[in-house]
């Protein structure tokens, strides 16, 4: 029977949306979790309702770009079992409508912002030699999606640097997955829909490009999670997709 009892992850970006449904399953599955995200206020909120249920959690303030605070907030808080690289930021448009402002803002979180997650936690999960590593893709990394130019480059990074960390540190004990979801109803999306004149319209248009006609829920997500922890294990398996 899977259980996460007696293992400590942590989430990056758990204060919402995808990241704050695995930390729900995650407390739900027995594990201490550590819900880090830059937003405050929106990291007590997850650790609330985790506690509230009955489950053990604590917020962690850390904004994946800034390395030094990644480096404080290992030292403080390992060893770890699981680090979830999910914190990452949108940016609509092709590559006329985008910025190196743009460009750059995007790489900050969703490429250097893994990076020095996994800079300040990889190096003590590989002394103890076990563990697991899962970071938040995007369908984006595997296909291009219409304009999300920037975007896509980062998913395509964070895929390509998944892949990098499964095979030099295959051996070892310690496991690198990530997770390419499609479209999820996540306040992420939910900020992007109330751009259009039509937020309804937009919202069925989004739906109808997904294989089942409709967006996945976060805790779909967060359930997939619990497939690489559990039968990959079993297997040893690194550098799929979900
Ligand atoms: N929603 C989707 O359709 C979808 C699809 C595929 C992949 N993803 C990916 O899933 C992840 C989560 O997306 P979501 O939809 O739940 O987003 P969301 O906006 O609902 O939540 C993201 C959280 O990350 C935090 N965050 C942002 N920048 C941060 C930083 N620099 N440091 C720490 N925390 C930071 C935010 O404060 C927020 O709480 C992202 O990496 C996203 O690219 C989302």
């Amino acid at each position: 029977m899977f259980s996460l009892k007696d293992k400590r992850a942590i989430i990056t970006g758990a204060g919402s949306g995808i990241g704050a449904a695995i930390a729900d399953v995650f407390a739900l599955q027995g594990a201490y979790v550590y819900v880090a995200d830059r937003d405050e206020k929106a990291a007590c909120e997850t650790v609330a309702r985790i506690q509230a249920s009955g489950g053990l959690a604590e917020a962690v303030v850390l904004d994946v770009t800034q390395e030094t605070e990644c480096e404080r907030i290992a030292n403080l808080i390992l060893p770890l079992d699981i680090v979830v690289n999910n914190a990452g930021i949108g940016h609509v448009g092709n590559l006329l409508q985008t910025s190196v402002s743009d460009l750059d803002k995007l790489y900050q979180v969703n490429v250097r912002g893994v990076f020095n997650v996994c800079k300040a936690f990889v190096p003590r999960i590989l002394e103890k030699g076990s563990g697991s590593v899962i970071n938040m893709a995007s369908v984006g990394g595997i296909v291009a999606v219409r304009d999300r130019f920037a975007y896509t480059t980062t998913k395509f990074a964070v895929v390509g640097l998944t892949k990098a960390l499964a095979l030099d540190h295959s051996h070892t004990g310690v496991r690198f997955n990530c997770i390419c979801p499609g479209r999820v109803e996540t306040p992420f999306v939910k900020g992007r829909l109330a751009e259009y004149p039509d937020p309804q319209k937009a919202y069925q248009e989004m739906a109808s490009t997904q294989l089942n006609g409709r967006m996945a829920r976060p805790d779909e997500i967060a359930w997939s999670t619990t497939i690489i922890l559990e039968l990959k294990r079993q297997l040893e398996m690194s550098y799929s997709f979900v």
